[in-house]
């Protein structure tokens, strides 16, 4: 295959991270130049920065519908559940709480969290989620107990784009007064993210993934909930997270939270019917394909195909690989485990077989994307396949 430097690249990576939205710049740009101060300082330039600090925290707080005291600032959605996990389940500790509930398609920072807590002694249930990613309230339900300290099952998925009915989980959660944490990261600027209708005491949300800058993310903890640090220092965001602030960054996410929502509608709608063309092309372009996920209560910007091993013979990697000299940014799982090129451990959870899930494309669009790019996304990838199977 010739690689021709003159191709026109197309992202359809969105899920693993999006560009800057430039509005976004302009709202950072007089926090990288200017305005420096640091939030805790008692003087003008402290009281200044502080001031902003409070704006962006009002807004992002008033956009997923908690008050502003409840939410805290981190460096992204990996901290974030880290935070929320881990600060829940040793704080619930002395109160003879000592188990967790999560589910085997949540994200890396959700599982390696529980994972570390069992080394600390706490009882970890890790549920199967069913074929298209989800684990029902009824088997969380099952799971909790009153020794239960969490139950952390993400919103929306990152790899199959599958939403969870979180609300019934919640309800199920607290009939034994144990906590709700919910993964929003890829919902919030998608789909409807609001605490109290989801009913969730703990939420993860980051900036990167709706077009704002990378490095700061924030958690929601509802008030009155318990959560041990997971650093100590300066008592910045009212101990829980101490660091001094980053102003640039949290006026950045707040102005991209402004516009995600303000947009979401219109453009959630745009996403989805360029994610159902390309789903319809493929299917019948390639008969081998099979999409993954649920059919009908699914992210609008994710499509998850895999290519079924006894059909057709396709290693992931060389898949991937083909895609990209042609120009093509897809993924054939999460970003963070691509590296490594183990099949998605969501899609064995869900019961694919080893070699299909390996031969997997996640394609996820966002703002810059349109319906060309589906077209020529799906004759780059004809191109592809018709070499690896020739
Ligand atoms: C569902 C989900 N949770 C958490 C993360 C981690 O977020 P961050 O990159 O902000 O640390 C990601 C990023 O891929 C994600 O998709």
């Amino acid at each position: 295959m010739v690689y021709c430097p003159a191709v026109r690249r197309i992202y359809l990576d969105h899920t693993a991270t999006t560009p800057l939205d430039p509005r976004v710049f302009e709202a950072m740009r007089p926090f990288w130049t200017g305005a420096f101060g640091n939030p805790s300082s008692v003087h003008w330039h402290g009281r200044q920065a502080r001031m902003e600090l409070e704006k962006a925290r009002e807004a992002i707080a008033a956009a997923i519908g908690a008050q502003p005291g409840e939410l805290f600032f981190t460096s992204g959605g990996t901290e974030s559940d880290n935070l929320a996990v881990a600060g829940a389940a040793r704080a619930a500790r002395a109160a003879g709480r000592n188990r967790v509930v999560t589910s085997a398609a949540e994200h890396h920072a959700v599982l390696d969290t529980c994972e570390a807590l069992g080394g600390e002694g706490c009882e970890v249930v890790v549920l199967r989620p069913d074929g298209t990613g989800r684990v029902s309230a009824e088997a969380v339900a099952q799971a909790a107990d009153g020794r239960t300290a969490l139950v952390s099952v993400m919103h929306g998925n990152n790899e199959v784009g599958t939403i969870t009915r979180v609300r019934e989980i919640a309800d199920a959660v607290h009939a034994h007064a144990a906590l709700m944490h919910s993964d929003a990261v890829q919902t919030l600027g998608k789909i409807p993210v609001d605490v109290k209708e989801l009913g969730v005491d703990l939420l993860t949300v980051s900036a990167h993934k709706m077009y704002g800058p990378k490095g700061i993310g924030a958690l929601y903890v509802r008030r009155g909930t318990a959560l041990e640090p997971l650093m100590r220092g300066g008592g910045q965001e009212r101990g829980r997270r101490p660091g001094t602030e980053n102003v640039a960054l949290a006026a950045g996410f707040a102005k991209a939270v402004e516009i995600a929502v303000a947009e979401m509608e219109a453009e959630s709608e745009r996403l989805a019917s360029l994610r159902d063309s390309l789903q319809a092309l493929i299917l019948a372009r390639f008969p081998a394909a099979v999409i993954n996920g649920h059919p009908a209560e699914r992210l609008p910007h994710i499509l998850n195909i895999s290519f079924d091993n006894s059909r057709v013979s396709l290693e992931g990697e060389t898949l991937l690989l083909n895609m990209d000299l042609l120009g093509v940014s897809v993924t054939s799982g999460s970003a963070c485990s691509s590296g490594s090129m183990q099949p998605s451990h969501v899609l064995l959870a869900m019961g694919r077989d080893p070699r299909t899930a390996r031969a997997t494309l996640r394609f996820s669009f966002g703002k810059g994307n349109t319906e060309d790019d589906v077209d020529e996304a799906v004759r780059r990838l004809n191109e592809v396949l018709s070499r690896m199977t020739a």
